[in-house]
């Protein structure tokens, strides 16, 4: 028997890094996937490059997901823009996953907000800043610059979600960008440390689904401090079901369609 959402209704499906079970993460591919699977929202990481550009890359090198080398942060937009993003995926995909063997550019937050702008419904654009403390808050105000010139700094057919493992990043997004809904991340142990003190100026607590298995009144405590629950990455069908019975209220995966489809069944 599903649990009410903070605010009720079913839980929200987020696509982490879009629709990247099948599609290389944080591509155009994996985001007009996600929508194509139903996602209620996409979820990306943002860095700074050289140049001072947001692209949206989930680590701090680019060698993992692309044929380059090097920290996204040295390199110029150009430069990252002269990679493939996309083949690396081929070897991590079963055999009944192919022929997802393709190319893919490097994906500025710019090209992510007008994709989710020309998407037919509305849709959660959710935004995590990556190590934002290196570099002292310029990731936060490049990225409420850009927000202002898209017309997003109010909820509005998007609804912009900041979120942050740290919490000093959280703080800033507050102060400049204060009626944005704000996710403060935490894993073990810090989540243990929010199960008693309410981090400020935050809206939403994001964990991972482990913390949840491991202790599941963590979604009722927010719930009782007013804090909707994000929960990563709920890939399984049992965590799904678990998310559900425990109302969760933003399910984040890199399956939506396999989400949407219990979500919806429930
Ligand atoms: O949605 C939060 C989640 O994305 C945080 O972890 O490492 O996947 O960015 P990570
Ligand atoms: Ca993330």
């Amino acid at each position: 028997m599903p649990a009410q959402t903070l605010r009720g209704g079913p839980p929200v499906v987020i696509a982490h890094r879009g629709s990247s079970r099948i599609e290389p993460e944080h591509t155009l591919g994996a985001y007009k996937r996600a929508i194509r699977d139903g996602a209620d929202g996409v979820e990306c990481d943002v860095r700074l490059t050289a140049d001072r550009h947001l692209v949206c890359v989930h680590d701090r090198r680019v060698d993992r997901t692309s044929d380059g080398a090097g920290v996204v942060s040295a390199l110029e937009l150009a430069a990252l823009e002269g990679l493939d993003w996309g083949s690396w995926k081929a070897s991590h995909l079963d055999e009944d996953e192919m022929p997802l063997r393709h190319k893919a550019q490097i994906l500025t937050l710019r090209q992510l907000i007008r994709t989710v702008q020309r998407a037919e419904r509305q849709l959660d654009l959710v935004i995590e800043t990556k190590h934002p403390t290196r570099y002292s808050g310029d990731v936060e105000r490049a990225l409420v610059a850009l927000l202002a010139e898209f017309e997003l700094l109010r909820p509005g057919r998007i609804n912009v979600r900041l979120m942050s493992f740290s919490s000093m990043a959280v703080q800033r997004m507050a102060r400049l960008a204060p009626h944005l809904e704000r996710v403060q991340l935490t894993e073990l142990p810090t989540a243990l440390r929010f199960m008693d003190a309410l981090p400020p100026n935050v809206h939403m607590v994001g964990t991972r689904i482990a913390v949840v298995r491991r202790i599941p009144a963590f979604v009722k405590r927010q719930h009782n401090y007013g804090h909707q629950v994000h929960v990563w990455t709920v890939d399984e069908l049992e965590d799904v079901h678990l998310c559900l019975e425990l109302g969760v209220d933003a399910i984040i995966t890199n399956r939506p369609a396999m989400v949407r489809e219990a979500v919806d069944a429930a």
